[in-house]
């Protein structure tokens, strides 16, 4: 009867290392992620509205709106998207130049559609 709970305690050590090195042990690829960056449009900026990405890095952007449609364009990073309302519109970027560049809503919005803008800063 001893004997019978040892056993049942030592097994229980087991289970409970294994569950520790589960958790413990390396995320695997995480290093290997894009960065993402979440970014809200709605009428008539974008959330946040200044962005700074590293030369070379290849980031995540996940756009969504609040209200109604609208686009993200900024052609030197390729980036030429439309926002819908209740999707995420997901584009993965990665700038080789830097520099600061200056991203539009090139979807027509209502009266400050010509003032949404948003800045990306592009680092060495
Ligand atoms: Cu937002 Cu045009």
């Amino acid at each position: 009867m001893t004997r019978l709970w040892t056993l049942r305690v030592a097994g229980s050590g087991l289970v409970l290392a294994a569950g520790l090195l589960a958790v413990e042990g390396p995320p695997v690829r995480a290093q290997d992620e894009p960065r993402v960056i979440m970014i809200t449009a709605r009428r008539f900026e974008f959330s946040p509205n200044l962005v700074t990405l590293a030369k070379g890095e290849t980031v995540k952007l996940q756009i969504k709106s609040e209200d109604v449609t609208h686009g993200l364009f900024l052609r030197p990073l390729g980036i030429d998207a439309e926002i819908v309302p209740g999707r995420v519109t997901e584009l993965t970027v990665r700038p080789e130049t830097a520099g600061t560049y200056r991203a539009i809503c090139d979807h027509f919005c209502g009266a400050g559609h010509g003032g949404m803008k948003m800045t990306i800063i592009v680092g060495e």
